[in-house]
């Protein structure tokens, strides 16, 4: 097993180092737990389900692996820790799924969503059959009480996650700034964060760790998905269109009171075309969701979430200090910063100058 990392260069992807070095010999078994998980299903799949399998950034298994392998250090990793980690990305794939019937989305890990490609019907039932095959995997490594716990603890958090993309349909405005951030504080710690948590949690708890150990990675997981959950709210404004596998603009054309559209709102006020889409007076699309987008970025929203974002990162590299320094540790404290730095990339600020 590699044990080193050398950190990324400024603005690049530590995934690749990560990938290639510190998890090269736990991939695979995350990759064949995977392949087990969705032969149980391979009469109700399509080449669609498959290619999704092979996109995406897979942060969520990276990040659990990364977090038992702080416990374990170079040491053969318990496998449930595989099982758990492959449960936990069909997991975020069934999400993935329901959310794109949800959101209307087209496009999801560049290729054609699986609602998009196979109608609503069958994407709603094969988003159910990954969400249960996610929970039989967790299901399938209890042998003791301490993994029942957390079987528990995966209930919870798919529990949340219907409940935060539930949440986001409410079309209420909030009547202040602080009780919209309250409420958009919750929606994605239920959609999102919990299930970062989850992954660290799970991953010191099934590599053996204390207690303790495993709540504290939990609450850098919570940070962590925080960030994440609004830099990809940020990305949905200033990437260019498909470039993260997905179309761009959906929190407005939705109506969605994602971080930096609850701060245009402020600054725009009621009447504004961003404030009819979130009442659902208007949908926004062509001409007029590209002015919207425009008058968002002039109203220094972006920079408002922005800040926001790098105080979860901050947050959570603080919980990480709790952990004896070891390259899984900087790998994750890597992964922190690419994910609240991609904007600082110059090539990113480029395309954020030249948004149309
Ligand atoms: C998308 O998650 C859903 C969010 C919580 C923003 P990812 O950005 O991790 O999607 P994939 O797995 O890489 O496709
Ligand atoms: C992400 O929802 C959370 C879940 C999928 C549960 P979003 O709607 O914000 O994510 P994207 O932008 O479609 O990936
Ligand atoms: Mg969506
Ligand atoms: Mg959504």
């Amino acid at each position: 097993m590699a044990d080193k990392l050398v950190p990324a260069p400024d603005g690049e992807s530590p995934f690749t180092l990560i990938c290639e070095g510190l998890l090269a010999d736990d991939l695979p078994q995350f990759r064949h737990e995977i392949e087990l998980a969705l032969h149980a299903q391979a009469d109700y799949l399509t080449d669609i389900e498959y290619q999704m399998f092979k996109g995406g950034k897979k942060i969520r298994p990276i990040v659990m692996l990364l977090a038992a392998r702080m416990i374990a250090g170079g040491a053969p990793l318990n496998p449930k820790v595989y099982k758990g980690s492959a449960s936990l990305e069909m997991l975020h794939v069934a999400t993935l799924i329901h959310d794109d019937i949800v959101d209307e989305a087209q496009l999801r890990r560049g290729v054609p969503s699986v609602s998009a490609a196979r109608g609503i019907k069958t994407a709603l039932l094969v988003g159910d059959l990954q969400f249960v095959q996610a929970l039989r995997g967790f299901a399938q490594n209890v042998e003791t009480e301490r993994d029942m716990g957390l079987v528990r603890l995966v209930l919870d958090t798919a529990f949340d996650i219907c409940r935060g993309e539930l949440d986001e349909l409410d079309r209420t405005l909030p009547a202040d700034i602080d009780s919209a951030l309250a409420r958009y504080y919750q929606t994605i710690d239920r959609k999102t964060s919990e299930l970062f948590r989850l992954a660290c949690h799970a991953g010191v708890e099934l590599a053996g760790g204390r207690l303790r150990d495993a709540r504290r990675a939990g609450f850098f997981g919570r940070s962590l998905g925080r960030a994440f959950q609004i830099m990809d709210d940020v990305l949905d404004l200033v990437e260019y269109e498909g470039s993260a596998g997905k179309e761009n603009g959906v929190d407005l054309t939705q109506g969605r009171l994602a971080l930096p559209v609850l701060f245009a709102l402020q600054s725009l006020g009621q009447e504004h075309a961003i404030a009819q889409a979130l009442r659902g007076e208007i949908t926004l699309c062509g001409e007029a969701l590209e002015q919207a987008i425009d008058d968002l970025r002039d109203s220094g929203a972006i920079d408002r979430a922005y800040v926001h974002a790098r105080r979860e990162a901050y947050q959570a590299i603080f919980y990480l200090k709790g952990f004896a320094p070891s390259p899984y540790r900087s790998a994750l404290e890597d992964l922190v910063r690419y994910v609240v730095d991609r904007p600082l990339n110059p090539a990113i600020i480029y395309k954020v100058e030249v948004y149309p």
